[in-house]
């Protein structure tokens, strides 16, 4: 996937790039991810790259040049076929989830655009951003931290990036649960003990522990989760058990 990524402040997330699990995607070929510094592209003698708000208020406006000839730019080097989503990283955008980012992850490449002080030119937002998209319901002083947050989210969901330890696949929201919890080694710390299934070999036992685990941890922290989820069977037998057991538990 190739992902661009607008910005006044590149090396913000030059160094998130390049590390971890995104600088090895990057090594493995499964994404070549760059930011472009908006200003480079300003046709102004002061390389400005923002303006007073007409109608008066407070803060700067991004101004449209600098920002539609640096998308030109990298629209024109993208050499793919299919359309090309540009995401507007904004508070009053649609907010960012797990199934948003898989839609995402299905893109041949994406050009984020990171607005500064009170925002760009409504003109660029009509013009070429397809999506407007908010990492949650508060405010932040750029679009570079939410940028860095949806790209990786996106970027290690693509073929060959996380290893099979690190799959994906039984992680909180894949299947629209959170996740069970974890032990590692020692058995024992401070007098708690791993729970004895995990250390029975049983692979059918543990399966259905961490089953029951993952609807008790969603029931418990985002029972608003449930609404949304097609239970199975065995998971509304589950999830009775679970009720039952924590009323008995608050009498
Ligand atoms: N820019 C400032 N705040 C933001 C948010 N919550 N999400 C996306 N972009 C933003």
């Amino acid at each position: 996937m190739i992902i661009k990524v607008l910005t006044l402040f590149p090396e913000m997330l030059d160094s998130i790039f390049s590390h971890s699990i995104l600088g090895r995607a990057q090594s493995k070929g499964a994404a070549a991810i760059e930011a472009v510094n908006i200003r480079d592209f300003s046709a102004n003698k002061h390389n400005s790259v923002d303006d007073y708000p007409f109608g008066g208020g407070c803060g700067m406006v991004m101004t449209p040049q600098p920002i539609m000839d640096a998308h030109k730019h990298v629209m024109k080097n993208i050499q793919v076929k299919e359309k090309i989503r540009t995401i507007y990283c904004t508070p009053k955008g649609k907010v960012f989830n797990q199934d948003l980012a898989k839609e995402l992850s299905r893109e041949k490449a994406l050009v984020f655009l990171c607005g500064h002080y009170e925002g760009v030119d409504q003109r660029v937002i009509d013009e070429v951003v397809t999506d407007e998209i908010s990492i949650g319901d508060y405010v932040l002083t750029g679009g570079e931290l939410p940028a860095a947050v949806m790209i990786d989210s996106v970027v290690r969901l693509l073929p060959g990036v996380l290893n099979q330890e690190q799959s994906y696949e039984d992680e909180s929201f894949y299947n629209g649960l959170l996740e069970y919890p974890h032990y590692t080694r020692p058995r024992e710390h401070q007098g708690k003990q791993v729970p004895n299934v995990l250390l029975s070999g049983d692979h059918a036992k543990i399966d259905a522990w961490r089953r029951y685990q993952s609807l008790k941890e969603t029931w418990l922290k985002r029972p608003d989760l449930l609404e949304k989820k097609r239970l199975t069977e065995d998971e509304k037998k589950y999830l009775k058990q679970i009720q039952e057991t924590s009323i008995k538990a608050e009498k």
